[in-house]
């Protein structure tokens, strides 16, 4: 979905994005970075380790990391609004 089109909370979760994972990840292209691109992440069935791609596996790999990836501490709200933008990736 093109940014334009977000409502207010996906685009506060865009800025967490840009502020806490942009770094290592993509979100609107499907190249990897540091870790895989998060293009499309809950348009597919499973992550790349192979667990589901649902909201809640999303808030534990973030809050507490994922292999490689280290824990990204942050509020419940910040937490809320990124996983409403992840979803129109
Ligand atoms: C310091 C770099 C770094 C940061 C910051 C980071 N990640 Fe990651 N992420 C990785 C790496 C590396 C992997 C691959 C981990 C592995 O499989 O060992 C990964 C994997 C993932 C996965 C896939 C997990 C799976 O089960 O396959 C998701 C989803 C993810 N990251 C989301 C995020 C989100 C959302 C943020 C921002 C809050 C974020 N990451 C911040 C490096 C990072």
């Amino acid at each position: 979905m093109p940014l334009s089109q977000l409502n207010a909370q996906q685009m506060q979760g865009h800025e967490v994005f840009q502020a806490k994972c942009a770094q290592c990840h993509d979100d609107r292209d499907s190249d990897a970075l540091h870790g895989p691109s998060m293009l499309g992440v809950f348009k597919q069935q499973y992550l790349p380790s192979g667990a589901p791609a649902n909201d809640d596996r999303l808030r534990v790999t973030i809050l507490q990391g994922h292999g490689m990836m280290p824990g990204v501490p942050m509020t419940m709200q910040n937490l809320d609004d990124l996983l409403a933008y992840l979803h129109t990736l």
